[in-house]
């Protein structure tokens, strides 16, 4: 059975690019990040298992280490999921794999770049965070195609916040310069959600490094919104983030009663 035989209500086709091609330099040595594992399962695998849990999602781009491109497609067909079909599709969701570049933005870039006609909506989101529940994932979809250019899920944050100069020297002092207010600050997570026309003009206009893909539509003078987002969307980034997210993936385990 094809994609086809279920569009979304409103008849857009949504696309998910995953960057997973990051080294992961602050989790330590070892395998790239997205290739390492969650009780066993490689974080990229949860990943892309959360956006394909999205019944709006048809297809599932993921963007692997410049060199392991090969390694991830054998990955993600020895972790197909009961009832696939046999090649280039998990379940109802289609895959594709392509080499990434030397910074999360050029990653992405490429990702776009295999987007086949017909894809109206597009999602980004990190490998890192491979336990985002799917209703998350449901409604930024769902507020792009309410009409949003872009949306991005994010929660308040618990930590006060402070600008400072940064100094050259590690561990020097740094002049504060400002406190934001904190109830007016958002922590921003992923799947980021965007019409795809928009999503690939701001890839090709925006040229400054950016640590999300909301920020390059900001740039464009489009509107960004912002959704609520989920304790469980949380990127793993240091080696205690592993930790929090064996103990997430063991109470699933516990709840859901196997
Ligand atoms: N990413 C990517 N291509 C890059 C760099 C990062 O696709 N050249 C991806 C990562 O694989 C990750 C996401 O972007 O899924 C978020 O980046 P981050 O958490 O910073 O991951 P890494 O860059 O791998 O980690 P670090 O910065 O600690 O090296
Ligand atoms: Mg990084």
């Amino acid at each position: 059975m094809s994609d086809d035989s279920r569009p979304s209500p409103s008849g857009a086709r949504t696309a998910v690019v995953i960057p997973a091609a990051g080294r992961g330099v602050r989790l330590g040595p070892g395998a790239p990040k997205a290739l390492r594992a969650l009780n066993g399962t490689p974080m990229l695998i949860h990943a892309v298992r959360a956006m394909a849990a999205s019944r709006a999602v048809s297809l599932v781009v993921v963007v692997a280490p410049p060199d392991g491109a090969a390694e991830v497609k054998a990955l993600l067909d020895t972790h197909a999921l009961p009832g696939d079909n046999p090649s280039g599709s998990w379940g109802m969701t289609d895959f594709l794999v392509v080499p990434g570049g030397d910074s999360r933005q050029e990653s992405v870039k490429y990702g776009l770049d295999a987007l086949p006609p017909g894809i109206d909506i597009v999602l980004v989101h990190d490998a890192a965070r491979p336990l985002v529940p799917v209703d998350t994932v449901d409604a930024v979809i769902e507020a792009v195609r309410d009409g949003a250019p872009a949306v991005v899920p994010a929660l308040p944050l618990a930590d006060t916040v402070k600008e400072v100069e940064p100094t050259a020297v590690p561990g020097a002092p740094e002049p504060v310069v400002a406190t934001p207010v904190r109830a007016r600050l958002r922590a921003v997570q992923t799947p980021q959600g965007f019409d795809r026309e928009t999503l690939v003009r701001a890839h090709e206009t925006v040229t400054d490094d950016v640590t999300d893909d909301a920020s390059m539509v900001e740039q464009l003078g489009l509107q960004v919104v912002v959704v609520p987002g989920h304790e469980e969307a949380f990127k793993v980034t240091r080696p205690l983030d592993l930790v929090l997210a064996e103990a997430v993936l063991a109470r699933r385990r516990l709840n859901d009663g196997f």
